[in-house]
């Protein structure tokens, strides 16, 4: 009975065979960051502009994310910005913001709002990673799961930037019904990933 229950939730959500069932959900966690291509990222308006109607209104934007490749999971969030973009100035103002995932984006059959669609918002900073092997394995990581970053790095002075372990504040992390659930840094970074 369980069995075809977590079958049915399987095919509700569309899940792909590596995704964990909902009650390890610190490994469905990192599977999705894992799994998708980018993050919607909320900073803080650096200056009233266009998409701020006013200073300190929430920013959404887009950033094309990694945590490795494919062969490794960190947990880390890598990104690559340009120093001219928007949602770059507002983290060079202020690194406090937030990173959100939706599975819908890498095919949940239900609606992205629906709870067994697994979503996760991560809190914290987002840096530049330090210049040398800190910088040399996030573009490393970036370039694995995003090709195109390479001729990016041509036209403008595009820097990786990453959630540091000790810049993660917390998380919001739905995978079922009954509210977000609980965990750590620790118990983040700890969920074994098996990647196939
Ligand atoms: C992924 O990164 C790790 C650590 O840098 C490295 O050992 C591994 O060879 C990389 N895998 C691939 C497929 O590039
Ligand atoms: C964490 O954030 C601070 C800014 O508050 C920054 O100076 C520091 O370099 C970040 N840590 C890492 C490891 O990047």
């Amino acid at each position: 009975m369980l069995g075809f229950r977590l079958l049915s939730l399987a095919v509700i959500c569309g899940a792909s065979s590596n995704r964990p069932p909902f009650f390890e959900y610190v490994k469905v966690a990192r599977w999705l960051v894992h799994s998708s291509d980018y993050a919607v990222s909320s900073t803080s308006c650096a200056s009233e502009r266009l998409g701020c109607a006013f200073k300190g209104q929430p920013f959404g934007d887009i950033m094309s994310v990694t945590d490795g490749n494919a062969t490794l999971s960190t947990g880390i969030v890598y990104t690559y910005l340009p120093p001219e973009d928007a949602a770059t100035q507002d983290i060079l103002a202020d690194p406090r913001m937030s990173l959100t995932f939706s599975e819908k984006a890498i095919g949940c059959k239900s609606t992205a709002e629906d709870p067994p669609c697994a979503r996760l918002t991560i809190a914290g900073k987002l840096t530049q990673v330090p210049d040398g092997p800190e910088s040399d394995l996030a573009l490393s990581y970036l370039f694995s799961k995003h090709p195109q970053m390479k001729e990016w790095s041509k036209a403008h002075s595009f820097k990786p930037y990453w959630m540091a372990k000790e810049n993660i504040s917390s998380f919001f992390f739905i995978d079922f019904y009954g509210g977000a659930k609980e965990f750590t840094v620790e118990e983040y970074l700890a969920a074994q990933q098996l990647i196939i």
